[in-house]
This record gives C-alpha cells, structure tokens and sequence, in this order.
C-alpha cells in the first residue's frame, strides 16, 4: 500500500506570503542589478542590538569555554531564570503566573502553528485579514476554518457575535497583524466569555504586546478574568527585542487549563519535550536581560526609533490623501491603496515604478484586498527616501 501523504500540501498556494515577497524582490533584482530597494514588506527588525545585551550574550557563551560553567542540551520548556523574569514581566501587569505556565521557545509563528498537535480536527475561528500562518496551518492541518470578517466596516476589530454557539480553536492576535487593531478589554472579555461558554480554546498572539502605548489597553489576555481556563498566550523576544536571528520567544499555558479531561499544560510539555531541543542559553541570558530593568528601558528606544519611522510614513501616506487605520499601537502602517487598485496591483506599481516593497493586503486574507501594509522596521534613511518616492507617485497621478 502507498505511503499516505498530506495531501493539503498540494492544495495550498505553492508559497506562504512572505516567501511569495522575497521572490519577487530577489526575482527584480536580477533584472535591476543597480536597483536600490526601499523594503517595507516583511516586519523584520534593523537595529543593532543594545551593547549590554550583546555583552550579557557573549558572557554566557564565554562560560561555555570553561569546564565548570559548560552546558550541554537546555531544558526543553527554558532555563528557570529566564522563566522566573519571564513570571516577573507579566507582574508588571497584575497578572500572576507560576514557572510552570511559561515555556520557553524559539518563535512565535512555530508555537501558533505547533498548538495545532494537540488538536485533532477541528472547527478554527480566524479573522479575516490576519497574520498568514494561522491560516495556512489550519489548512495544511485540515480543519475546518471559520474566516471571520475585521475590516473596515466592523473597524478591524474581531468579534464573537452572531457566532454559532459550539467550540473552536480561536485565533486572536492583538495588536493585530497587519490591521494595527488592539482589543479592549471588553472586547477580549466578550471573547473570553464566549470561550469558556462553548469549551473552545483561544490562542492569543501577543507577539506585537510592546508597542502598546496606551496603559489601559490590555497586553496580555490573563488580564481578562477567566482566561486561565481558556486560553493560551503566546509572545515573542522578536520585534520586542530585535531577536529575529538570536530567536526566542515564550508561550503561556495555565496549569488550569483542561479540556474534556485533558491537561492542556502537561500536553505542551511532553509535546515540547519530544519534539523541541530547547533555546541556546547564550540566547536565554540575553532574553533574560532584555526583560531586567535596564534591558526593558534598552529595548524601548528601538521601539519608540521604529514608531517615530512609522509616524513619518504615516504622516507621508496622509498626506498623499491615502487612508491610514490603527498606527497607534504597532510597527505597521495599514492603509487602503490608492485610487482603487488592488492590493497586488500596488505591489507591482510600487515595485516597478518606485522600488519599494510592501505587503499586499491580499496576502493577510480575501478582506485584505484593497489594503496594503507598510512595515516600520527600517534605516530613517529608507524611510525618508521611501516618502520622497511616494510624493512623486503623486506627482505622477496628478
Ligand atoms: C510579518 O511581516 O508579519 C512578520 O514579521 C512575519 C513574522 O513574524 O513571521
């Protein structure tokens, strides 16, 4: 008898967005060798890390050097110390959490996706347009996937009502990829409800939580009382700490946390523990220092670089009469592309015409079209060439 193969993998787009993206750009410059590329697509940090950081990393790897201070394999779920700072981050926001909750991890887009192993088929909630992976993820998966309308209409802003009372996986991703949009807490409350209403389970992605700005709006979902019964959080040291090579990230998952008798925690680990290897620590250490005092107040300064850039391009699409939503709280500027184009028509346009990469709309779901996405992850320097290129499109269109 053959082998059974997933066959979900042959009816999937041939790639995930961002892979689409890179080809293209690679694919123009093979033919514009001198091109100088402004890249606003895929939210990749720029700036260099702090020098304490890197100082605490190269210390940890120095200890390697030593017979007494060696380490081999880390523990599958992180080292204590980074989980017991990790324990303390969320202190900051009242909300309480045992060592035992936090799991250490390598990125946020594995753990949203490798949640899906503890769930066999399923019925998913995803908001329509939001981050790529948790669609594609359910697709290859096979479950049955719930796109749910946040756009324009309902103000980006995901909600339960209306929804058929049963359960489901539900994916929240606040401030959310790409629209910019953060739920209040009485928003992720209605979700919470629903949630523990219908046994589903939510996964929260809180990879976005430090660009938050405003005190009152919720950073974590166990802000919201009930969620240890439903829901799991997961965050990243990426954006927050500019650790998209060094890669960390962490997921929450309460020790309360049962459904139909099974202990969702105690899931995770064994899950973790045989199919993951761990974080290096060298990469620990210095996740543990971006949360101490001095690394928190380190990391805000390339967070609030990359908002002042994100306000400059904002400024610069406003001015060019295009429609921008929900800047406030990300590193992404959401906006309607300009006089009707479709979200890869603009792609083209702007690649073509202007050497500036974004991301299409499209490619964050069916209700991203019309809509394209700018990332603030960038030199100033690229930024402001990048605005002195936009006002000549509207030169050109006038
Ligand atoms: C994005 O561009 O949305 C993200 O940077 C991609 C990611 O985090 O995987």
């Amino acid at each position: 008898m053959a082998l059974k193969i997933n066959k979900n993998y042959k009816k999937i787009k041939k790639n995930y967005i961002f892979t689409e993206i890179s080809e293209k750009k690679s694919n123009f410059l093979k033919s514009h060798k001198n091109a100088k590329i402004i890249d606003l697509g895929v939210g990749d940090v720029t700036r260099p890390l702090n020098k304490n950081m890197v100082a605490v990393i190269n210390n940890a790897l120095n200890e390697q050097l030593h017979k007494k201070t060696f380490k081999g394999y880390p523990p599958e779920n992180g080292y204590d110390f980074l989980k017991k700072q990790i324990v303390n981050y969320y202190k900051q926001r009242n909300v309480s959490l045992t060592i035992e909750e936090v799991f250490v991890s390598n990125g946020a887009c594995c753990d949203v996706t490798n949640i899906l192993d503890l769930f066999k088929k399923n019925k998913t909630i995803i908001a329509n347009p939001t981050y790529p992976a948790y669609y594609d993820s359910n697709f290859l998966q096979g479950n049955a996937i719930f796109l749910r309308d946040a756009n324009q209409k309902n103000n980006f802003v995901l909600s339960p009502k209306n929804l058929k009372k049963r359960s489901y996986i539900i994916y929240l991703c606040s401030p959310n990829n790409p629209t910019g949009t953060v739920f209040t807490k009485q928003q992720l409350k209605e979700w919470v409800d629903f949630a523990n209403l219908t046994s589903s389970i939510i996964i929260f992605d809180c990879a976005y939580e430090s660009f938050i700005s405003d005190v009152n709006l919720p950073h974590f979902i166990y802000e919201i009382e009930g969620a240890k019964k439903c829901a799991i959080e997961i965050a990243s040291f990426s954006k927050m700490a500019g650790f998209t090579n060094l890669r960390c990230s962490w997921s929450i998952v309460p020790e309360e946390l049962n459904i139909n008798g099974y202990n969702i925690n105690s899931m995770w680990s064994r899950r973790q523990c045989t199919k993951f290897n761990g974080v290096p620590y060298c990469v620990q250490k210095g996740a543990e220092y971006a949360l101490s005092k001095n690394g928190q107040l380190e990391c805000k300064k390339n967070i609030q670089y990359y908002k002042t850039n994100l306000k400059i391009l904002t400024k610069c699409l406003k001015s060019l009469k295009i429609e921008c939503f929900n800047s406030m709280h990300t590193p992404y500027v959401w906006f309607k592309c300009p006089q009707n184009y479709t979200s890869w028509q603009f792609f083209d346009l702007l690649l073509q015409d202007y050497q500036i990469v974004g991301i299409p709309g499209l490619g964050f779901g069916t209700q991203g079209e019309g809509f394209f996405r700018f990332s603030a992850f960038a030199s100033r320097k690229d930024i402001l060439i990048a605005c002195e290129r936009l006002k000549n499109f509207a030169i050109k269109k006038d």
